[in-house]
């Protein structure tokens, strides 16, 4: 087999040097270690003569199971690698012929490529080898160096793989890191608009406790000064009237002291009818105690006892229980209002109260008979009230709306409250 590697020697040299015993062994010696050498590179190495066929392989074709090293011999090395290559177009053969080419040009070639027959990837060196001064036409021409880099194919690959999916999940976590981040910024608004809605209703609630403070003190004042002009007048008459009749009956003269006691005691009632009005204006107990219902309806009864003239008629359809809560002031001050009202501006004859619920809506309506709103307001010239302001304002802030209208026939007025109600404020039973 030693045969088929070749020494360098030129055959000129060869054939001189085979006469001397010595140089003969000194050539074998160093054939047998190019050999061993060559064959224990992992790579497969064929020198190749001008028309590219194998002068000399190493062993490595039968590691690769590409034949023994005398089936090699003779052919080309596209046919080596490939024994059965019926492809009409072979990527190893058009790169070896592309390879072989260029080292016509002089220069080497080398390239990269995976191989579906061999099931490797190979890498491949052709080398144009320098001739010597005796070259022959069997002298080698260039070397071939193919190498199988699969192990280092597969290892790019799985590097690629990896890098690809650190790549993704980086991807992920910035998405995921960009995700948290916007909720935060949501969240860091929403924070702020709820404490701005917080520091509103702060304000508004400091606001609206002093015009609560403010209102109230008005009331006082006003219920001062009411009983100290209609009742604290009626009193001092009165207090005057019993000391001219105490007189009168110690200087015995009883008889003239009739008409003066029969005044004060007049004026007495005057007085009482006075206080009667003011505490019906101011809140009732009843309206705690029992409930709106019951609030209206002595408020009626004392209305009608006030203005005998005016025939009120009270037409209320629902219990106590029908009214929720959070309405019965609203309810209470609304006929107040109204009923004030008819008996400042209507001129009625009478008067109709009525209060009634369906499923969703509590109304309230007060007719009268009187001039119409028309004509008192027009006489009225520019006096605008609070009254109804107050009254449509405190409808809306409880869920409700106010209507005017002329009574039936056009006569009259008509004032109708509509309360919407909330599904939670169903029916009680009483
Ligand atoms: N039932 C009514 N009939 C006729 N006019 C009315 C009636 N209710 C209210 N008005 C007119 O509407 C105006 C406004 O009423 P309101 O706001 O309660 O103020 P005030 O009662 O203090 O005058 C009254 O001044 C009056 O001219
Ligand atoms: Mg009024
Ligand atoms: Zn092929």
């Amino acid at each position: 087999m030693s045969g088929e590697h070749a020494g360098e020697a030129s055959e000129e040299f060869a054939v001189a040097a085979a006469h001397t015993p010595g140089v003969r062994a000194a050539i074998a010696r160093a054939k047998l270690e190019w050999e061993g050498t060559v064959d224990a590179l992992p790579d497969l190495i064929c020198l190749l003569d001008d028309s590219g066929q194998v002068l000399r392989v190493n062993r490595v074709c039968e590691r690769w199971n590409l034949g023994s090293i005398p089936e090699v011999l003779g052919r080309g090395l596209h046919d080596v690698l490939h024994a059965n290559c019926s492809a009409d177009s072979c990527e190893l053969e058009e790169s070896l012929r592309t390879g072989w080419l260029s080292l016509q040009g002089g220069g080497p070639a080398e390239f990269e490529l995976r191989d579906a027959m061999l099931e490797r990837a190979l890498h491949v060196t052709l080398r144009r080898m320098t001739p010597g001064p005796a070259s022959t036409t069997t002298e080698p021409l260039a070397v071939a160096v193919v190498a199988d880099v699969t192990a280092l194919h597969l290892a790019r690959e799985a590097l690629s793989t990896i890098n690809q999916e650190l790549e993704s999940r980086v991807r992920m976590r910035t998405d995921a890191l960009g995700d948290a981040n916007r909720d935060l910024q949501n969240e860091i608004v929403r924070r702020e608009a709820a404490e701005q809605a917080l520091r509103r209703s702060r304000n508004e609630l400091a606001t609206l406790s002093r015009q609560l403070i403010t209102a109230q003190e008005m009331e006082r004042k006003r219920i001062a000064r009411e009983l100290h002009d209609s009742v604290g007048q009626q009193l001092s008459a009165i207090k005057y009237g019993l000391e001219r009749g105490a007189a009168l009956v110690q200087q015995a003269r009883p008889h003239d002291s009739q008409p003066i006691l029969q005044r004060a005691i007049a004026s007495l009632q005057d007085a009482m009818e006075e206080i009667r009005g003011i505490a019906m204006n101011l809140r009732p107990a009843v309206l705690d105690d029992l409930g709106a219902a019951s609030a209206v309806s002595w408020f009626c009864r004392e209305f009608a006892q006030s203005y005998p003239g005016l025939t009120l008629r009270e037409a209320v359809a629902v219990v106590d229980a029908d009214i929720p809560e959070r309405l019965s002031t609203s309810v209470f001050r609304s006929l107040q209002e109204l009923l004030n009202n008819v008996a400042k501006h209507a001129q009625a004859r009478q008067v109709v109260v009525s209060l009634a619920r369906s499923a969703d809506q509590l109304v309230l309506e007060v007719t009268d008979d009187g001039v119409g709103l028309e004509a008192s307001v027009s006489s009225a010239s520019m006096r605008s009230g609070r009254g109804m302001r107050n009254l449509r304002e405190r409808a809306e802030m409880t869920g409700g709306q106010m209507r005017l209208q002329p009574g039936a026939a056009g006569v009259g007025t008509q004032a109708r409250i509509e309360w919407q109600l909330g599904p939670g404020e169903a029916r009680k039973t009483a």
